[in-house]
């Protein structure tokens, strides 16, 4: 048996009076330990398959399990112990603190106080919020802030499992992008098994080890990881789902540390201009890389080099700008373009390691 945390087999609902349902004989694996995102446009039954989850909404037909254990054989009050949730547009409790709402949970546990305290300082720090807001309200935060708020409260109690639904709907985009990456930092540290509810496919893409495509009427039509999906839609409705500059988003999620990088034009602080010439010819540059080592001390240009025999005493020109190899080939190809001499250079922690070009990072793509 395979080590999924959740399980639906043949799920659907329909809603009493409903023509057709909005969920229908839905089937999808979460392995332990990993974030599936779960993708579709408005209405197609992404709330709804959360909602059965956690037994909030029964089950038309179809069997969920959670833990190895069929969700609809334990007392739902039992399951939603095992299972966070954070619900659609946030829903702090208003007239609540913000320590009161991350204390939730626990308090319906009846856990003892100075447990609840301390969980709620840890909670605090751990989603990276001054302990200062604790006595505030709600409507005393950011958005931003409510949305951490909203992943303190759904971890209070530790659960293995998170249900988060569009749980970075109502923010600007770069404070969006920041919870993400939080988001993802955070998962590093708790290892939960989350199942992500999103309209946005970048969001999916970014956050998901899988991404879960579902059409209206809760129709699964991919699942799978977000370079498999990229690379090759099952379908019209996927392709199209998936929208504009694949190519890039495909490099969004490859590391520069994984891509073959090429040596580059490279000499030592002493070399002679013939040398450098050579490297320059090799590469076909006109800049070479003066390095120290491993460390790359900076470039010159092959008019620099006249009226010289070698690069001993020349001043060399700083590297303004490079790659990290946990960058995303998204980026050095970012950089590439905004170069000048079209190349993005990728340094680790102060070690040259190579260069990339528009060559060889469209190579990484095509088979
Ligand atoms: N309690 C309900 N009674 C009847 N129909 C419902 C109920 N809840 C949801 N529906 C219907 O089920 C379908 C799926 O709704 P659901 O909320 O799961 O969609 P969603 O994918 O979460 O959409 P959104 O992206 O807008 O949040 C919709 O057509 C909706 O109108
Ligand atoms: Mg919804």
């Amino acid at each position: 048996m395979s080590d999924a945390m959740i399980r639906l087999e043949h799920v659907s609902k329909h809603f009493p009076g409903a023509e057709a349902p909005a969920v229908g004989d839905l089937g999808f694996e979460v392995p332990r330990g990993s974030i599936v995102t779960l993708v579709g446009p408005s209405g197609c039954g992404k709330t709804t398959t959360l909602k059965m989850i956690n037994r909030i909404i029964e089950p038309t037909s179809g069997t969920i399990w959670v833990d190895g254990v069929e969700a609809t054989a334990t007392e739902p009050y039992e399951l939603r112990r095992s299972i966070g949730y954070v619900i659609q547009q946030i829903g702090l409790f208003p007239h609540r603190t913000i320590s009161q709402n991350i204390g939730t949970v626990p308090e319906l546990l009846g856990w003892e106080d100075r447990r609840i305290e301390e969980r709620i300082n840890e909670l605090i720090d751990l989603v990276g919020l001054d302990r200062e807001l604790l006595a505030r309200y709600p409507s005393e935060l950011s958005g931003g802030q409510q949305q951490r708020v909203g992943v303190a409260r759904a971890l209070a109690a530790d659960p293995p499992v998170l249900l988060m639904d569009e749980p970075f709907g109502a923010v600007d985009p770069i404070v969006r992008s920041r919870l993400q990456e939080e988001l993802l930092i955070l998962q590093d540290k708790v290892q939960k098994t989350i199942v992500f509810v999103t309209h946005d496919i970048d969001e999916a893409i970014r956050l998901g080890d899988q991404i879960c495509i579902l059409n209206v009427g809760g129709v699964l039509e991919q699942i799978g990881p977000p370079e498999e999906v990229l690379s090759a839609p099952v379908n019209a409705f996927v392709d199209d789902f998936i929208g504009g500059e694949r190519g890039l988003k495909r490099l969004g999620l490859l590391p520069v540390g994984g891509a073959d990088l090429e040596k580059g034009p490279m000499v030592g602080q002493t070399a002679s201009c013939d040398e450098a010439r050579v490297a320059m010819e090799r590469y076909d540059t006109s800049w070479v890389g003066v390095l120290d080592g491993e460390r790359l001390v900076g470039w010159v240009s092959e008019q620099d080099l006249e009226g010289r025999t070698s690069l001993a005493g020349l001043e060399v020109r700083p590297i303004e700008r490079s790659v990290a190899p946990s960058d995303s080939l998204r980026s050095a190809l970012d950089l590439v373009v905004r170069s000048h001499e079209r190349v993005a250079i990728v340094i680790d922690d102060g070690r040259y390691l190579g260069t990339l070009d528009l060559e060889s990072i469209a190579r990484e793509i095509t088979e």
